[in-house]
């Protein structure tokens, strides 16, 4: 099976995994299992922003989130690393070589190539995926195209 053709084939299947919770965390939960299942990636997850209700002055950060593989970071500051890039870009960012992204946040030393896609809700990103692989481009832009449109129906989850 092509990877286009593993995506084609998840997509109705997280449609109706999300369709029918209204949780985003527990969304969030089998997304990740269901691609790093699917693909073998090393690192499958999600981050959520979390504002500073007692600090408007500054956008907050990103907090580790349901996930799959070792464990992370934790707290990835608005504009840091590949995950902060994508969130203050409201954008995906696709790394063929993390060694070469100028702040990149190694939270494992195996990761060599990097996706990252903002979850975006009425405007405001409010969460990314972000996926991690071992070997170098790994990711493409089948692979933006197809996780934009799974975090669009992530993004459609209630809470
Ligand atoms: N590499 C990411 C940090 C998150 S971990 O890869 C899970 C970054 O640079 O934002």
């Amino acid at each position: 099976m092509t990877k286009e053709q593993t995506y084609q084939s998840l997509l109705p299947q997280i449609e109706a995994l999300v369709a029918g919770e209204t949780d985003l965390i527990a969304n969030m939960a089998n997304v990740s299992a269901v691609l790093h299942e699917a693909f073998g990636f090393w690192w499958t997850g999600f981050y959520r922003v979390e504002h500073n209700a007692q600090d408007t002055t500054t956008m907050g950060e990103l907090v580790l989130s349901p996930f799959q593989g070792p464990i992370a970071c934790t707290r990835i500051p608005y504009g840091r690393g590949v995950c902060g890039t994508a969130w203050q870009q409201a954008q995906s960012v696709v790394v063929p070589d993390v060694h070469a992204f100028a702040g990149h946040i190694a939270c494992s030393s195996a990761s060599n190539s990097e996706i990252v896609v903002p979850v975006i809700r009425n405007g405001e990103v409010i969460a990314v995926l972000d996926i991690d692989s071992t070997e170098f481009g790994t990711f493409d832009d089948t692979d933006r195209r197809y996780l934009e449109q799974i975090a669009f129906l992530l993004a459609r989850t209630n809470t």
